[in-house]
């Protein structure tokens, strides 16, 4: 299947989960209000790759992501790293709970995926 539908609603708030899509890795953080304020609050000017976080989420308590790490392609794990995101054992890349690299040698971003919400619970991935 080219797309899938995700039910948010089992998802707890600060936490993160792996799903698959495409054959690959898809992570979905519920973010808490305190995560999203601190990746508001970080210079984007200071970003290895500089994106700001409401480009990061189209409703700021879901960000959703490729689990891929922008460096050589493994996958990340949740809640590790400095940086309070994603971290990735293999050569040292830390992400931000938004999925941006903020240390390390990936050169981008964790990719977001093409999705919509269908409602405020669901969305569609694909
Ligand atoms: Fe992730 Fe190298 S593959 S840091």
């Amino acid at each position: 299947l080219s797309s899938i539908e995700i039910d948010l609603s089992s998802i707890p708030e600060a936490t993160a989960v792996t799903l698959k899509w495409r054959g690959k890795p898809l992570f979905i953080r519920h973010r808490s209000s305190e995560e999203i304020e601190s990746s508001k609050e970080v210079d984007v000017t200071s970003l290895p790759d500089p994106e700001a976080d409401d480009k990061r989420a189209k409703v700021p308590e879901w960000v959703v992501l490729v689990g891929v790490c922008t460096h050589l392609g493994c996958i990340p794990i949740a809640g590790g790293g400095d940086f309070g995101g994603w971290y990735c054992p293999c050569h040292g890349s830390h992400y931000d709970n938004a999925g941006r690299i903020r240390k390390g040698p990936a050169p981008q971003n964790l990719i977001i995926p093409p999705y919509k919400f269908l409602s405020s619970e669901h969305i569609i991935v694909g």
